[in-house]
């Protein structure tokens, strides 16, 4: 059991395999090469200690002053990108309004926010286009390289459709995040104009969560992004301090598993609202590790939904491969399960309980009957403010990173994804 003296995140994991003596030397190696700069792609380190530097930086306020902006012009505002340039503000927005972010947008007085580029399906583009019509709307486009085929053919689209409606004012409604001097889009952005904010050169997607590129969507949607770069303040704070703080015991779990032969991880979430936060987790953990022949597959589930169906073989299908890191996080709000007349024998044992507890119970019977079934299991407790995501984001950066050195992989390159993208470009789908 670990416990954390705030009450952002405490990690229930089987510390009993974790012990010094096991893994203490490996773990301190990976701990020190990161915060010596001294492993493999230490040049895209610098989101060590970034909360801290923007929280102070001038660009920060003048992010919030052009999300005020965005929001006071637009009923609806485009965002565009992939991986780690859309992933942080889709995963905050759903986390902070559940699911229904675009049908309370009026009521909150917020812009609706359609995110696009993430996929490449012309019947979703349509919808979009068809929806925003009549619609006042404007366009964040992030890109870190500005190259990226799916986001740049989607933008050109919206960029068209953008130009026709709104003609020369059409670049005052686009604002760019990107690299601060090179790629197409960097160019293409000083020659017109376009309201542009930079991706920091030792900063890659997956770690760009508290730059541009996470925050001024996030703000656009009226999130306190002041709370959330808290968190991560105080985590890297606790990181750096402490080997063992919350991001090194989760890295050394994910190890622990790893050598043991489990290679499948599953994030298994409490709530939909939290969904994207495995999506997240998939991306920064799977682009991190996965290279050289090496690292874990993740994967994810919502329980209790996913116990009704995938439940089943991950508790009793293929053997050896899972391990489970249940994501259990607070609710906002509370339901009562109520009294009423119908007769199906729920009244004595749940009348007057709450919801949570409901949910708790799912948990708690899954971890029992999946751990009986062999899989190892741990639980992380999150609380529900902005700060205890910040902190939970900023530690997931360590701990990916340490666990990346333990494994002896570079965590901050993605060499197969590259090769994606010069293949999409030159495939000969584009000569029919
Ligand atoms: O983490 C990463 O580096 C990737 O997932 C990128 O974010 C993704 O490929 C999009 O790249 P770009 O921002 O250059 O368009």
């Amino acid at each position: 059991m670990i416990k954390r003296t705030r009450k952002h995140v405490i990690g229930e994991a089987l510390m009993a395999n974790l012990t010094e003596e096991l893994w203490g030397d490996l773990h301190k190696m990976a701990h020190d090469r990161l915060y010596s700069k001294s492993g493999e792609g230490s040049e895209m380190t610098d989101w060590i200690d970034w909360p801290l530097k923007y929280q102070e930086s001038e660009e920060y306020k003048r992010l919030k002053e052009t999300a005020k902006r965005i929001r006071n012009q637009n009923d609806v505002v485009i965002v565009v990108g992939i991986g780690g340039s859309y992933l942080t503000p889709k995963m905050i927005i759903q986390s902070e309004y559940g699911e229904f972010y675009n049908e309370l947008a009026e009521e909150n007085q917020n812009p609706k926010i359609y995110f696009v580029g993430c996929d490449l399906s012309p019947d979703r583009i349509n919808e979009i286009l068809e929806l925003i019509c009549g619609c006042e709307w404007s366009i964040i486009y992030i890109s870190k390289s500005g190259g990226t085929m799916e986001p740049a053919l989607v933008f050109r689209t919206f960029w068209q459709k953008l130009y026709e409606l709104y003609g020369a004012e059409a670049d005052s409604r686009v604002y760019a995040i990107t690299d601060a001097q090179k790629g197409i889009l960097r160019s293409i952005a000083n020659e017109r104009g376009w309201k542009s904010f930079a991706i920091p050169d030792g900063i890659g997607g997956r770690y760009s969560a508290f730059t541009a590129c996470g925050l001024l969507p996030i703000a656009v949607a009226g999130i306190d992004t002041d709370k959330l770069l808290q968190g991560a303040v105080d985590a890297m704070k606790d990181c750096s301090s402490n080997p063992n703080s919350f991001a090194g015991i989760y890295a050394r779990w994910r190890y622990f598993n790893y050598f043991q032969g489990r290679k499948v991880e599953l994030y298994a979430v409490n709530a939909p609202e939290i969904s994207f936060f495995s999506e997240w987790l998939k991306q920064l953990f799977g682009e991190s590790e996965g290279k050289d022949g090496k690292g874990l597959f993740t994967t994810s589930a919502i329980f209790p939904t996913d116990l009704h169906s995938i439940g089943q073989v991950i508790q009793e299908g293929t053997r050896n491969v899972i391990f489970e890191t249940f994501i259990n996080r607070e609710f906002k709000t509370s339901v009562k399960i109520p009294k009423t007349n119908l007769k199906d024998n729920l009244n004595e044992k749940c009348q007057g309980k709450e919801f949570y507890q409901a949910v708790a119970a799912a948990m708690d019977g899954a971890f029992k009957a999946h751990t009986k079934g062999g899989n190892l299991c741990c639980t992380i407790k999150v609380g529900n403010t902005l700060e205890d995501m910040g902190y939970l984001m900023q530690s997931m950066f360590v701990s990916c990173a340490v666990y990346c050195y333990m494994i002896g992989v570079n965590p901050f390159n993605q060499p197969g994804v590259e090769l994606h993208k010069t293949n999409m470009k030159s495939s000969p789908e584009w000569d029919n």
